[in-house]
């Protein structure tokens, strides 16, 4: 499984970088608006310097527009800053439309908001690279967004279909877990939740423990 961070910050995109475990990012218009970044060109000057951080890796760019031809002109844009930047579109009639186009013009998608399977199967239809079920709004919900992702996964396989199954709206450590278990290609998270995969109290106490003995023999 592939590890992301869902955020639009510089210092946090860095950090899992330098830990050694990222594979890209995803932003969406909430996290972008969060850094406090305003107009056109910061905001295209913001994805090029995250795709020049995470170097190799996929950066999810999402469209700010609901109709189809405004999405295939902002989503033009969007791809022209970088070759790994991914058009993140919203799963919706028009949005279905643009992704078919963005797939016959040669331009990746992630669809976003996905909550059910049939969503994620049409989105998979007209060749979105990764579908984004959001997990922890579902459980937010009272329903369980990881049998959410078990589902997508088993027709994926079932039906061979190619597209990246990208859990989000992550909302711990386990989740991360989980979704490894249930067939997630790519996980993307916050990076306390990542930083919290090193933790067990175990490892804390036998840490200590191994550092007062070290000092019996240097
Ligand atoms: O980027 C999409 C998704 O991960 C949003 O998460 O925490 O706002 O539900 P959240």
């Amino acid at each position: 499984m592939k590890y992301f961070i869902d955020t639009a910050n510089l210092d946090q995109i860095k950090e899992a970088h330098d830990l050694g475990v990222l594979d890209g990012v995803t932003t969406n218009p909430t996290l972008m608006a969060k850094e406090g970044i305003k107009g056109h060109d910061a905001v295209y000057n913001h994805y090029k310097t995250i795709c020049e951080i995470v170097k190799n890796g996929d950066v999810s760019a999402e469209v700010t527009t609901v109709s189809f031809k405004d999405m295939v002109e902002q989503g033009k844009s969007l791809a022209a800053i970088h070759k790994n930047i991914v058009v993140k579109v919203p799963m919706t009639v028009d949005g279905v439309k643009a992704m078919k186009w963005f797939t016959d013009n040669g331009i990746r998608t992630n669809c976003t908001l996905i909550f059910s399977a049939g969503q994620a199967m049409l989105a998979a239809k007209v060749g979105a690279a990764y579908v984004s079920p959001f997990i922890g709004r579902i459980d937010d919900s009272g329903w369980d967004g990881l049998e959410l992702i078990q589902q997508i996964a088993t027709i994926f396989a079932v039906q061979n279909i190619k597209s990246q199954i990208l859990a989000a709206s992550i909302r711990s450590s386990l989740h991360i877990i989980k979704c490894a278990e249930a067939g997630a290609n790519v996980c993307t998270c916050p990076l306390d939740s990542i930083i919290g995969l090193t933790k067990h109290p175990l490892t804390d106490i036998g840490l200590q423990k191994f550092m007062e003995d070290a000092k019996k023999f240097q």
